[in-house]
């Protein structure tokens, strides 16, 4: 059996395959609300075969949203438009649902990427960002707020209400976003962290306040129901986080009874400079992985089904999350099935699909009902 399309069960929650439909943002969202969008998107998403689907960076406040179009889930009414999205999908597919919960810190109040992504002033709309310290993302632009203690209370407390919403949402499982230069990644990076307080410094204080949010919403979330962090393995920058760092982070994600580590990079600079190339972010996964045995997210790049089976088999990750080429091909799992010789759960409706010489494809049970 192809090493992707082996079943994976953290907790409670069993994985068919290895395939992750990792979180992206959709700026599609009103005052933090799921659209028709979201249905249409998760829906077709969850028919993909994909093993766990991720949805997007989910804003635990308001202030914490990248852009004013961003997905939350802090009130009852972000909570009650995801409910018939969550209800179409258990109604039609089985794949998990997990779900990324995010703050943006002073990456907030950005237009969405296709007006440009440049911050939006107080004066045009936009809010003031909350960040470690008073330091801006780019040269030029406002700084954020640095956060208080009060502050700081506030986030924890979003983070928890966010994670029990969830839970009485019925989401499987919870991504916690420390990666890409948002909140929890200002925190953990010298670059956007100079706090003198408890929470910067040395590298254990940076550590403090993700490690903090990791364990509130561990708390608030059902024990038998995974909860896993996406970290940037590296700022790509000089002076900022390095694959070394990240590791003996993940010793203390493990410690706290971490689900998985999903093992990206960058985001904290535009200074940094990343060397793109297929499975560009697979070593720092694989290393990660080798340092601690977490359960390991690959991802980045990863656009061919031998090569993402290839890693797996290897023990380079536990799981490939892929984006940008689930978008492009919402089947992609089934195409990787399909290659590899394996099965994909697909809807009854579209069973008529299978090719002729792939009669196993949509699986022995399916086949059987046809
Ligand atoms: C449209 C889009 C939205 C994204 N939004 C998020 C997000 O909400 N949270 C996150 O951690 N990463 C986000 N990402 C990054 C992806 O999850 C992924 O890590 C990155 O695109 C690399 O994987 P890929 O090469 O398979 O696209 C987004 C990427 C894309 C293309």
């Amino acid at each position: 059996m192809s090493a992707l399309f082996s079943p994976l069960t953290l907790r409670g929650v069993t994985l068919r395959n290895r395939i992750v439909v990792s979180p992206m943002c959709q700026y599609s969202a009103e005052r933090g609300e799921a659209s028709e969008w979201h249905m249409i998107h998760l829906g077709h998403l969850a028919l993909s075969g994909a093993g766990l689907l991720c949805i997007e960076a989910t804003a635990v406040e308001p202030d914490g949203r990248i852009t004013p179009a961003d997905l939350g889930l802090w009130d009852d009414a972000t909570e009650a438009a995801l409910k018939p999205v969550l209800a179409a999908i258990r109604k039609h597919s089985h794949v998990p649902v997990a779900m990324q919960l995010s703050h943006a810190g002073r990456k907030a109040s950005s237009h969405v990427p296709w007006a440009g992504g440049q911050l939006i002033p107080v004066a045009g709309g936009g809010w003031l960002p909350h960040a470690p310290s008073a330091l801006p993302h780019k040269a030029g632009e406002a700084p954020p707020l640095a956060l208080d203690n009060a502050g700081l209370n506030r986030i924890r407390e979003a983070f928890a209400a966010s994670a029990r919403r969830a839970a009485r949402l019925g989401i499987d499982a919870l991504e916690v976003h420390a990666a890409h230069g948002y909140l929890l990644h200002q925190f953990l990076s010298p670059i956007a962290n100079q706090r003198t307080d408890e929470y910067g410094g040395s590298r254990e204080n940076r550590w403090r306040f993700p490690l903090e949010i990791l364990d509130i919403v561990r708390a608030a979330f059902p024990a038998d129901k995974p909860v896993g962090v996406r970290v940037s393995a590296t700022d790509w920058v000089e002076g900022g986080i390095t694959l070394e760092d990240t590791i003996a982070f993940a010793h203390e994600l493990k410690k706290r009874g971490c689900d998985w580590i999903d093992v990206s990079s960058g985001g904290v600079s535009p200074l940094q400079k990343i060397p793109l190339e297929p499975g560009y972010q697979v070593p720092f996964a694989r290393a990660v992985k080798k340092a601690t045995g977490l359960t390991t997210i690959a991802v980045g790049l990863i656009t061919d089904a031998q090569h993402a089976s290839e890693l797996v088999e290897a023990g380079d990750a536990d799981l490939v999350a892929m984006a940008r080429a689930m978008l492009y091909d919402p089947r992609w799992p089934w195409h990787a099935a399909a290659q590899l010789g394996a099965s994909v759960e697909a809807p009854p409706q579209y069973w008529r699909s299978q090719p002729r010489d792939q009669k196993a494809l949509f699986g022995e049970t399916t086949l059987g009902q046809r």
